[in-house]
């Protein structure tokens, strides 16, 4: 690989990443398995290892995962979910793991640990528990603090919902310390999720994909009473500093489950490999008939003194590594394929199965992705095929049993005609899909785009499906605007719904109408316009007029936009039936600019656009708001246009090259804050106790 075709891949793969980051821990909506996110993230790896100068501080290998809620984005699998908890620095950052997935990746781990010890040394094995991370903070026996686990040292303060999650003591007994931290897992065992999801299909509310999604959603409710009602449940495996002062990790565990904390039964010390091997071994089958989820297993080195002498890297402990399951398969018949049209018209086809219980809950479809998929699966009607879940609610069908295949298979024929409107299908080149053309006249696609429209994501207005399929049936509606203009009345004419129901949604609608200008610009449904692309647009045009009226050259200023994304926003604007709509969605007084900041500071940066990059004394984010703040326009990506580069510790290597040679200033934090008026720029955090701040890592 040349280094052009490296860095062109390294830049794709952290779009990749960041963007999938983003869903899995902001949005609780993944859209790719855990595994297929550890494949590219260790391709990542690999290419920043042969390429060391591509490597920037910012890539998604040098960071964890963030799960901050950002104020305002509010784009959210959850409609009653708060995204203003306050943010507490954690006192010591919280880390993931290096994964593994075979038992040589395992041995290379002992060995490695063996080689760097003096001392002989055993291991604590532990289920890995798939839910979402938690820090408790206990004072003189009492709960005082619960963080998410943030970005990794920055965590959302979600004490008052923890303490309505029932196995999580108020009140520690015995001989516990005046104060620590004690880290673990919130999870939503199997039962309390499809009773959850049974209930929001009721409610015409989207499932959710998984109980790890649906346990970081419910831990993040606006209101800590319903937090309790979603049947949540603790489990704590790490307390941070305090269990050096026991010998072994497994005797800190032992004392914390004495002061009355819930920590897990199931784990075991390990002398060596062969017992880590018949730990797996008895996990890997015996975890199907645990209560909730778990994907792997944490092997840790037990003693104290051992972990400290390994310490860190900058993402993980090199005292322990996870050993990652494969994704559970189950094996059953394909019944028949529903070949299904989308809002863009791209057609799926979609298996329907012998409902088969897969990871805990029953599966009845599974997706087979596009004719190409379904030509090199092989498939037939009447297969036995294999089903794994990914990180969609959807789980799609790996491979097909040939062995079980019988005579009466039949070899499914992938449409021709869009089976809902009967246009014939068209295939672009570069696309996998099938799609009809009948962007205006196909049914299908003009209900999925209301519906997308509606969707908690978007406008977040209180209809499903059903609701759609009537007003669209009726001749209610056509397009997104057509809600705005229904009556109680036309409301109270669709079957089963009162005068209640009719005023609910009108107060959905009306809602709607507070929706920042970024969800709205996500609603629209411009093609591949997803809600990080529609967030950086809005940003950066702030309203709709300017985004209507920039050339594609304008749109690729925006960071993560590139060719395929800046034609399709400009196509769109081009459109006179799409410009109507908009002007129809603005006089029923939908958001079309992004809302004034906070208020001005000053209008020192006035007219600058100022490109950032590296870290600085404050977060990205908060720099971003102090250069809008004083009137500058922050940007992604270095042109023509950029003022200049503010640079802070170790800023991208390609950015400095581009401003080196468009000859654009680089600014260090200090020489930028000197072209500041003096004024407090970011709210003082709140300070912990001196003593406190004075612990280190570990
Ligand atoms: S120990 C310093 N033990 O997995 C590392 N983590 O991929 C402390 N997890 O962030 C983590 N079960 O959210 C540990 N038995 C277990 C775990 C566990 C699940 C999660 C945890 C962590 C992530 C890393």
């Amino acid at each position: 690989m040349t280094h052009a075709q490296a860095e062109a891949r390294i830049l794709e793969l952290r779009e990749i990443l960041r963007e999938n980051n983003r869903r899995y821990y902001v949005d609780n909506a993944p859209t790719m398995s855990d595994r297929e996110f550890d494949m590219l993230m260790h391709e990542l790896e690999a290419l920043e290892t042969e390429f060391p100068d591509l490597l920037t501080p910012d890539s998604p290998t040098q960071r964890v995962g963030s799960d901050l809620e950002t104020g305002g984005a509010g784009v959210n699998a959850e409609a009653a979910i708060r995204n203003d908890f306050v943010q507490r620095p954690h006192r010591y950052p919280m880390l993931s793991l290096g994964n593994t997935y075979s038992i040589e990746e395992v041995e290379a781990f002992a060995r490695r640990a063996d080689k760097a010890l003096e001392t002989g040394f055993t291991y604590c094995c532990e289920l890995k528990f798939d839910g979402t991370a938690i820090c408790l903070t206990y004072r003189n026996g009492r709960l005082f603090r619960a963080l998410t686990r943030g970005d990794g040292t920055v965590g959302d303060d979600v004490t008052e919902n923890v303490r309505h999650i029932a196995n999580i003591p108020q009140q520690l007994h015995g001989d516990y310390p005046a104060e620590f931290e004690i880290r673990g897992e919130i999870l939503m065992p199997y039962q309390a999720f499809d009773a959850l999801n049974r209930e929001r299909e009721e409610n015409e509310e989207s499932p959710f994909a998984n109980p790890r999604n649906a346990a970081s959603g419910s831990l993040k409710l606006i209101d800590p009473e319903e937090v309790g009602h979603r049947g949540l449940w603790c489990t704590l495996y790490h307390i941070p500093a305090e269990s050096l002062r026991f010998e072994t990790h497994d005797a800190a565990l032992r004392a914390a489950q004495g002061w009355g904390l819930p920590v897990s039964d199931e784990r075991r010390v390990c002398r060596d490999i062969d017992e880590i091997r018949a730990y797996i071994d008895y996990w890997d089958v015996q975890r199907k008939y645990l209560p909730f989820a778990t994907d792997g297993i944490v092997i840790k080195i037990n003693e104290s003194a051992c972990q400290t002498a390994l310490g860190y890297t900058a993402k993980s402990p090199r005292w322990a590594v996870a050993y990652k399951f494969k994704a559970e398969q189950a094996l059953t018949r394909l019944v028949s394929i529903d070949y299904q049209v989308g809002r863009t018209g791209a057609v799926t086809p979609v298996a329907n199965l012998d409902p088969v219980q897969l990871s805990g809950t029953v599966v009845k479809r599974a997706t087979l992705n596009n004719a190409d998929q379904m030509g090199i699966l092989d498939v037939r009607i009447g297969d036995f095929v294999y089903v794994e879940k990914g990180g969609e609610i959807i789980p799609k069908i790996t491979s097909v049993e040939l062995a079980a295949r019988t005579a009466d298979t039949v070899a499914p024929e992938f449409p021709s005609v869009c089976p809902d409107c009967g246009t014939p299908l068209v295939r672009e080149e570069d696309e996998a899909k099938w799609f009809c053309p009948n962007r205006d006249g196909c049914p299908t696609q003009i209900k999925g785009r209301i519906l997308h429209f509606v969707s908690r994501r978007a406008m977040n207005v209180l209809a499903g499906q059903a609701t759609i399929d009537q007003l669209y049936a009726l001749g209610f509606v056509r397009t997104p605007a057509d809600l705005y203009d229904l009556s109680k009345y036309q409301l109270m004419s669709l079957e089963g719904w009162q005068e209640r129901a009719a005023e609910r949604f009108l107060g959905s609608l009306d809602a709607s109408r507070q929706v920042p200008f970024e969800r709205v610009l996500f609603a629209l449904g411009i093609r591949y316009v997803g809600e990080s692309t529609a967030k950086e647009i809005a940003r950066h045009f702030r309203d709709v007029d300017a985004i209507a009226a920039a050339t594609q050259e304008q749109l690729l200023e925006v960071a993560d936009v590139g060719e395929v994304i800046a034609r399709s926003v400009y196509d769109y604007f081009r459109v006179p039936a799409h410009l109507d709509e908009v002007a129809r969605l603005r006089a029923h007084g939908l958001q079309m600019c992004v809302e004034q900041e906070a208020s001005a500071l000053s209008e020192a940066l006035k007219g600058q656009t100022i490109v950032i990059s590296g870290n600085y004394s404050i977060s990205r984010d908060a720099m971003k708001e102090l250069i809008v703040r004083h009137g500058g326009k922050p940007s992604g990506s270095v042109s023509a246009r950029t003022s200049f580069l503010l640079a802070g510790s170790k800023p991208g290597p390609e950015k400095l090259k581009k401003c080196e040679q468009l000859g654009i200033p680089v600014l260090s934090e200090e020489a930028f804050r000197a072209l500041l008026p003096d004024v407090p720029d970011v709210p003082e955090p709140e300070t912990e106790p001196e003593e406190e701040q004075q612990l280190t890592l570990f």
